[in-house]
C-alpha cells in the first residue's frame, strides 16, 4: 500500500455523512489538516472528527464553496457528498442530476483554481448497471438503471475531462455496499434503506419487522447478493489514494458476496435477537447479484480489505447501534 508519510491539507466533502465520517477519523488520525464541508442534510455535527474544521454550506452555494476551499488549501479533495437514494432518485430524477452533477460542477471548479493535486470520488457499482459478468471488473460496461446511477456515472465523466483538459488526477472509487461501523462513527441516515442498519433497527425493538424483497432469485436462498465492504477498509483506500500517481478507477468491494438471508442470519445470530421479517415481492430494478471484483484495488492500490467476513462487520455495527440506540443526537 501507497503511505502518505507527511501531513496534507484535504478537502472532504460529506464528511459528517456516513462513509465520510470514517474516512475523516482516519486522516485526522494519520497527522492531516482536514476541512469538511458538509451541508447537514444527511449528515450530523457529531459525527465530524473533532479534530476536524467542519464548514456548514452546500455545494450549490458557490461562493461560500470557492471560499472554503481557498481557505483549507487542500492538496487532495475527497468527494463524498451526494443525495444515495436509489429508489428517489426514480421519482425525483432532478434533485440527483442537480445535487450529483450540476452542483457538484463547482467543487471541480475550485479543484483546478486552487491546482488540487488529486481529486477523490465516491462513486457506485450502480453506474454499471445488470451485470454481464459477476464477478464485476472495472472494464464493465456503464449502463446505470436509474438517476442516481446515472448522475454519479455523469460526474466520473466530467472529472475525467477535467483531468484530460486542466491536469486535475483523480482516483474514482466504485463502492459496492459499505456497511459496519468504526469505534465511535457509525450509519445513521435519516431515511434507512440500507438491509444491516435495518435488520439491527428489528433486534434493538425499533421496528416490527424487516421487509425482504424478492426470495425467487436465481441465487442459491432466491435471495439477492451483494458485496459487503467495512466502512474502515473503504476509508483505509482514500488514505491510499493520496499517495497515489496518475489517474485510476477502482472497484472497491470484498470480491464476496453475501444473500439477503446469509445478512439476515448474521444479524440474527450476532444480536441474538429473533428480527422477525416480512417476504416482498422483487423490487424492480434489482439484480439477483453484484459482487465486485476488488482485484485492481488489491494489485495497484495495495489495498485489500481488513474486516471481510461478514460476521466481524455485522458485529461493528451493533456494537455501534448499541451505543447509540437512536443514532447521533442532532437528528
Ligand atoms: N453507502 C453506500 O453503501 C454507498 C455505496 C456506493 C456509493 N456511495 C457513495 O458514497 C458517498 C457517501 O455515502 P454515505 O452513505 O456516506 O452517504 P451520506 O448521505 O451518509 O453522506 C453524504 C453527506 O453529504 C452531505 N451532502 C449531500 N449533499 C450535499 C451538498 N449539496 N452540499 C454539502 N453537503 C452535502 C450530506 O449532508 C451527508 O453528510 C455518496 O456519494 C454515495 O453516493 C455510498
Amino acid at each position: 500500500m501507497f503511505l502518505v508519510s507527511r501531513s496534507m491539507n484535504v478537502f472532504v466533502t460529506g464528511g459528517a455523512g456516513y462513509i465520510g465520517s470514517v474516512c475523516v477519523e482516519r486522516l485526522v488520525e494519520a497527522g492531516h489538516i482536514v476541512t469538511v464541508f458538509d451541508n447537514l442534510s444527511e449528515g450530523h455535527r457529531e459525527a465530524v472528527h473533532p479534530g476536524a474544521r467542519l464548514v456548514v454550506g452546500d455545494l450549490g452555494e458557490r461562493e461560500a464553496l470557492f471560499d472554503a476551499v481557498r481557505k483549507g488549501a487542500p492538496e487532495a479533495i475527497i468527494h463524498f457528498a451526494a443525495c444515495a437514494l436509489v429508489g428517489e432518485s426514480m421519482t425525483n430524477p432532478g434533485k440527483y442530476f442537480r445535487n450529483n452533477v450540476a452542483h457538484p460542477l463547482n467543487l471541480l471548479n475550485a479543484a483546478v483554481e486552487v491546482k488540487a493535486r488529486r481529486f477523490v470520488f465516491s462513486s457506485t457499482c450502480a453506474t454499471y448497471g445488470p451485470p454481464a459478468r459477476i464477478p464485476i471488473t472495472e472494464d464493465e460496461p456503464q449502463k446505470p438503471i436509474n438517476p442516481y446511477g446515472e448522475s454519479k456515472l455523469m460526474f466520473e465523466r466530467m472529472l475525467t475531462w477535467y483531468e484530460r483538459i486542466h491536469g486535475l488526477p483523480f482516483s474514482i472509487f466504485r463502492y459496492f455496499n459499505a456497511a459496519g461501523a468504526s469505534g465511535a462513527f457509525g450509519e445513521d441516515h435519516r431515511i434507512e434503506t440500507h438491509l444491516i442498519p435495518n435488520l439491527l433497527k428489528v433486534a434493538l425493538g425499533q421496528a416490527s419487522h424487516a421487509d425482504v424483497f424478492g426470495t425467487d432469485y436465481p441465487t442459491p436462498d432466491g435471495t439477492c447478493i451483494r458485496d459487503y465492504i467495512h466502512v474502515s477498509d473503504l476509508a483505509a483506500a482514500h488514505i491510499a489514494a493520496l499517495g497515489q500517481t496518475g489517474s485510476e478507477v477502482f472497484n472497491l468491494g470484498n470480491g464476496a458476496g453475501a444473500s439477503v438471508r446469509e445478512v439476515i442470519a448474521a444479524c440474527r445470530e450476532v444480536s441474538g435477537r429473533a428480527i422477525p421479517v416480512r417476504e416482498k415481492p422483487r423490487r424492480e430494478g434489482d439484480p439477483p447479484v453484484l459482487v465486485a471484483s476488488a482485484e485492481k484495488a488489491r494489485t495497484t492500490l495495495g489495498w485489500k480489505p481488513s474486516i471481510p467476513a461478514l460476521a466481524e462487520i455485522v458485529e461493528s455495527a451493533w456494537r455501534w447501534h448499541r451505543a447509540h440506540p437512536h443514532g447521533y443526537a442532532s437528528r
